[in-house]
């Protein structure tokens, strides 16, 4: 549905050249939710903006459905209006001086050839039941709380009924509670209306609840492509890791290596742990491996007595709500822990620590 092929923009600025996509190959499939994440100033806003025509790539190519919409080397390029898209911006900047209607049905008065007045009042009436604004027409669009401001810039992204949506950071002017609520509900309807998204978002939660995929942007290239649960599972790179989520890395070097029923092992700067699951090593590979805080587990405190020959010693106990995050040092490294609240440790505590093959990644980079 979205083919971005070799993408490349760059632009002239007092300080040089910004070479902001280098590279990014990205392909969405029909009614999926693919989501881009990455720091500020990765790259996300100028990919997003490509595709919606507001930005001319240096290279590459761009299709929409069946339509090449972009392509350098054929110099091709179809004006914004006339791609099949709806967008909601990283300041969703409704009208203050439109009515909710009038809002709406902006994108459509911009079409070319214009729908009768007849289709446009439909057409609107139909995005605002939709996204649960019907009966607010004729209010300015100031007076509308947060979240309605945020579901009508959404219901002026579907109003079009364009296959594709364009998603920047539609959330980030929300208070915490509510942004919660919205991204499932954005999802939900998205998904309803069989829409194939394109969100861009710097925040981790939003891009592991919403999205069927997500690509990690980092200067302007995709560091990894994956499911949610692949990208937080198996991350390729230490920065991948920290990205989402917190995460525990070591150096190590691989002993032996998994097979069909026996898992490999490796030594750590922790101590010996066994794995199974990793990029093809063999033994003597210096490796980086990452595990998750909630996969590292106190031997006998909510884990079943599993012999263990790591020890360390609990240094830090911070109260987080519903979990404890524990440091436990081991000779000159640390390790995070994520317990549950009832955990009974104690700063000082000798303690066993079991990891579980299958919670051990092993970095590419
Ligand atoms: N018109 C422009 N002229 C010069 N440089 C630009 C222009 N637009 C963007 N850039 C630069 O390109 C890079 C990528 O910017 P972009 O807006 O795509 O980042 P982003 O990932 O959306 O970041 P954020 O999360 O902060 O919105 C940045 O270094 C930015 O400064
Ligand atoms: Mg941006």
């Amino acid at each position: 549905m979205i083919e971005i092929d070799n993408l490349h923009v760059r632009f002239d600025s007092d300080k040089g050249i910004v070479h902001a996509v280098r590279g990014v190959t990205i392909s969405v499939a029909p009614g999926e939710f693919y989501t881009l994440l990455g720091p500020s100033g990765c790259g996300k806003t100028t990919t997003l903006r490509c595709l919606a025509g507001l930005e001319t790539p240096s290279g590459g190519s761009i299709s929409i459905g069946d339509v090449v919409v972009h392509d350098t080397d054929r110099n091709i390029s179809i004006p914004t209006y006339r791609r099949d898209i709806g967008m909601v911006f990283q300041s969703y900047a409704i009208w203050p001086h439109l009515t909710v209607f009038e809002n709406v049905a902006f994108p459509l008065r911009e079409m070319k050839p214009k729908p009768k007045e007849t289709e446009i009042e439909r057409r609107v009436k139909n995005a605002l039941e939709l996204v649960q604004l019907s009966g607010y027409e004729s209010r300015p669009a100031p007076f509308l709380s947060g979240g309605q401001q945020q579901r009508l810039a959404l219901a002026r992204a579907i109003v079009r009924e364009a296959t594709v949506v364009l998603f920047d950071e539609p959330l980030s002017n929300l208070d915490a509670k509510l942004r919660a609520e919205t991204r499932l509900e954005l999802r939900r309807l998205v998904k309803r209306l069989g829409m194939t998204a394109l969100y861009v978002t710097h925040d981790q939660t939003e891009a592991l609840t919403m999205a069927d995929r997500v690509a990690i942007m980092r200067d302007g290239e995709i560091a990894q492509e994956a499911t949610p649960t692949e990208i937080y599972k198996r991350p390729v790179s230490r920065f991948v890791a920290s990205f989402i989520g917190q995460c525990n890395f070591a150096d190590g070097e691989v002993l032996s290596v998994p097979t069909a029923d026996t898992p490999g092992q490796m030594n750590t700067e922790w101590g010996r742990l066994s794995y199974s699951e990793g990029l093809d090593h063999t033994v003597g590979d210096k490796v980086t491996i990452a595990v998750r805080p909630e996969n590292v587990w106190l031997a006998g405190k909510g884990i079943d007595d599993v012999a263990t020959s790591i020890t360390g010693e609990v240094s830090e106990i911070i109260f987080l709500g519903e979990s404890l995050e524990c440091r436990v040092t081991l000779g000159d490294s640390n390790l995070i822990t994520r317990l549950h609240p009832s955990s009974e440790v104690a700063v000082g505590d000798s303690v066993g620590i079991i990891v579980k093959p299958n919670d051990v990644a092993i970095l590419a980079a």
